[in-house]
């Protein structure tokens, strides 16, 4: 199976939303990938829903909406009134996770837990087989543009056999640094989903390089 791309909307131009979503529509990428941030769980901030509502009206492609943000179940309905696939939280921002993943599933939303890069698989044993995604960062989330975190490609062997073992369905998702050559030692590793944002966006020719990424 090819790998599903999601390219990470933090890369594109802002100034010239339309023309980047055009890009997206017309690629053969599976899912755009939305980075909210709030500047206390990272320190930066993003876009809001305001901003989100015009790229979704744009984007023909399913989305793909991660929350780093503190009490992220605050905006379960403002991530569905965006017509979102997957809404990923991140672990260490719930304290009731397993609350929190029943009630995106109830909105109609994949539910999506993500760990940070020092937050251990084993964290994940006791919700696996609820959940529809598994999203690892192999970055320090806050940022495009980072170094790949190389102990990742350990983590994802650790879940695939987590997920396998346990016999859940989540989909291994990795996020940050994700360009041609992590991408391919990611899938060789197990990764379904890949999270690209400068690699596709900065490219000479982005829509070659979500071909290329999805043919890893
Ligand atoms: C980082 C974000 C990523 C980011 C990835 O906090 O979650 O989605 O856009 O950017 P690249 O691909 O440039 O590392
Ligand atoms: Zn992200």
């Amino acid at each position: 199976m090819k790998a599903c791309v999601a390219p990470s909307l933090l890369a594109a131009d802002f100034a010239d939303l339309k023309s980047e979503m055009d890009m997206i529509n017309r690629s053969e990428c599976d899912w755009l990938h939305i980075d909210i941030m709030d500047g206390v769980f990272v320190p930066n901030i993003s876009f809001g829903f305001p901003v989100l509502k015009h790229v979704a009206r744009l984007c023909r492609k399913p989305l793909d909406v991660h929350l780093m943000i503190v009490q992220p179940e605050k905006f379960i309905a403002e991530v569905k009134a965006l017509g979102a696939l997957t809404m990923n939280v991140h672990l260490e921002a719930c304290t009731h996770l397993h609350r929190v993943v029943q009630q995106i599933k109830e909105s109609g939303m994949k539910a999506g837990v993500t760990l940070n890069p020092a937050t251990p698989v084993a964290m994940l044993e006791d919700i696996i087989t609820e959940l529809d995604v598994v999203m690892l960062m192999s970055v320090n989330p806050g940022f495009g543009g980072q170094k790949f975190i190389e102990h990742t490609l350990d983590k994802v062997r650790q879940l695939r056999n987590l997920v396998d073992r346990r016999g859940a369905s989540a989909l291994i998702e990795v996020d940050g640094g994700v360009n041609r050559d992590t991408g391919r030692r990611l899938r060789e590793a197990g990764v379904d989903i890949l999270v690209a944002g400068s690699a596709v966006f900065k490219a000479p020719d982005p829509i070659a390089e979500i071909s290329a990424l999805k043919n890893l």
